[in-house]
């Protein structure tokens, strides 16, 4: 366990991103990873369920903070990168897995991974924590979902559990968050788009009114993709990304 972490296991919960705010609501002061075995209630981004069947990882981390809003959404980077060494630690490869903005890991260009960031705290625009959950497909994934998806057990080919997932997880959040703080987002950036998927490549953005079809030509200072198309360029902070 990482110095300045604690670690709460949990069965079943509805969503380890609801107990963590539940913490929070309590006062907890600390950074406390939760995870559970199953969850009752997974959360998606953008509002949507994430299945949470036993086999897989869910995890977050509620962690303390002491930045504006736009500095904490930040960690969305972090995390993804945080995700991704632990991913290719397993696997043992680095090539083939990626990053897809905002937060999404790629196996082979299967998604793996989902990261969910939220924040608790008094006010909207200073949030005393981020929480942080993490679902990583272990033993298993949706067959149905709107992007392909993959699971470590079937791209390694033999049984991981969640356990040994969560321990390298772990090692490698607590390695980018020092990586953040010690020299801020640009090394940040700069490590997302040395293992981003897509960029300079004609990518499709899905929003909520609208399908975007351009070049991926950039991720700016904030994090946002900047989308080239019809000779402009749109800066984009959410948004479903597919490659054409
Ligand atoms: C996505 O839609 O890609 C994000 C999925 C995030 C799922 C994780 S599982 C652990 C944590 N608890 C939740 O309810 N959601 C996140």
């Amino acid at each position: 366990m990482p110095e300045g972490y604690d670690l709460r296991a949990f069965d079943v919960l509805d969503s380890t991103n609801a107990e963590c705010r539940r913490m929070a609501d309590g006062g907890y002061g600390g950074n406390v990873w939760i995870i559970a075995g199953e969850q009752s209630a997974g959360r998606g981004r953008r509002g949507r369920e994430w299945i949470s069947r036993s086999g897989n990882l869910f995890a977050s981390l509620l962690y303390g903070i002491d930045c504006d809003l736009g500095t904490a959404s930040q960690l969305s980077f972090v995390t993804a990168l945080a995700v991704r060494d632990a991913v290719a630690d397993i696997l043992q490869s680095n090539e083939m897995v990626t990053c897809k903005w905002p937060n999404d890991i790629l196996v082979r260009g299967k998604k793996i991974s989902g990261i969910l960031l939220e924040t608790a705290g008094k006010g909207s625009e200073t949030p005393s924590h981020v929480i942080i959950g993490i679902g990583i497909n272990v033993q298993h994934h949706p067959e149905d979902s709107q992007y392909p998806a993959t699971n470590l057990n079937d791209e390694n080919g033999s049984k991981i559990d969640a356990e040994l997932v969560m321990e390298r997880l772990m090692g490698s959040m607590a390695h980018w968050i020092l990586c953040w703080k010690d020299h801020g987002f640009a090394l940040i950036r700069k490590a997302w788009k040395d293992n981003a998927l897509g960029l300079g490549k004609e990518i499709i953005v899905r929003l909520p009114d609208e399908e975007l079809r351009g070049r991926f030509v950039d991720l700016d200072d904030n994090g946002a993709l900047i989308l080239e198309f019809d000779g402009e360029r749109r800066h984009i902070t959410a948004g479903d990304v597919f490659f054409a």
